[in-house]
């Protein structure tokens, strides 16, 4: 069965949902294959894949490659590509026009886009013409500059009551599910309870519908800090430097390739 967004939607109260990253056919694969019902391509491909500090850079051509591998490994899961910065924030039209670029080139199933009640034009257009929205608030990595930092949101009444407003502005215009990024957990509570589609939380919390996470922080692929809400399900970094290590000696010493290795 091939996941939609409606069908995402409607997991709300009855299934938890579990959401990752990928950013190419064989790990989007693996998703695949755990039965992870949504696989993000996140601009978080800057820092995971291509080596920039921020999401900033990311450009839609780096994005729409990306999706389209992912889209090329998965069978079952939903597909969403993450709007990159500034493919969006201009203009409506462009906004539009990007987001159909990736239903079109990469077979992305839906978009992600930053930004609450500040985005309900956008959101609306992009449902009215068939391109399903996961909506995303609290820490918007897209605005780090603004922001001073990556911080938890919402820790004041005021700014928990302004995230409130947000995630109810990103319902009625149409998103099929939201993702509550860093901002404490009684508040990711507090709007899961009060919105009728789900939340997806990282670092929001256990009462959030469904979690995301980076794949490579999961799987512990790099030896870089993570922040506090990931959890490692394992590190694989040093079995990986093992590895080429052992395969660098042999090359060198001429254990590698033996007879089974030799036509
Ligand atoms: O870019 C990304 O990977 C994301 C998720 C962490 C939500 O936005």
């Amino acid at each position: 069965m091939k996941w939609t967004a409606k069908k995402i939607e409607a997991l709300k109260g009855k299934q938890k949902i579990a959401m990752l990253t990928a950013y190419d056919a064989l790990t989007a694969s693996w998703v695949d294959e755990a039965d992870i019902p949504v696989v993000l391509v996140g601009d978080s491909l800057g820092m995971t894949v291509l080596g920039y500090d921020t999401t900033l850079p990311v450009s839609m051509d780096e994005m729409l490659h990306h999706t389209a591998a992912v889209a090329r490994g998965v069978q079952k899961a939903l597909v969403v590509a993450d709007m990159p910065f500034m493919s969006f924030q201009p203009s409506i039209e462009m906004g539009l026009e990007n987001a159909g670029r990736f239903l079109k080139e990469a077979q992305a199933d839906a978009v992600k886009i930053e930004g609450g009640a500040i985005r309900v034009e956008l959101i609306e257009a992009l449902v009215e013409n068939g391109i399903p929205v996961l909506g995303h608030i609290g820490l918007t990595p897209q605005s780090v500059k603004a922001m001073g930092g990556y911080r938890v949101q919402g820790k004041t009444s005021e700014q928990a009551r302004q995230l409130m407003d947000d995630a109810m502005a990103v319902e009625q215009a149409g998103a099929f599910a939201l993702v509550l990024e860093c901002v404490p957990a009684e508040l990711g509570e507090r709007i899961s309870s009060a919105l009728t589609i789900p939340t997806i939380g990282i670092g929001a919390g256990a009462g959030c519908d469904g979690q995301v996470l980076v794949i490579s922080d999961l799987l512990g692929l790099s030896d870089k800090p993570v922040p506090k809400f990931v959890k490692k399900y394992a590190t694989l970094s040093p079995i990986i430097k093992e590895a080429l290590a052992e395969y660098k000696n042999e090359v060198e010493s001429g254990a590698f390739p033996n007879k089974e290795q030799t036509y």
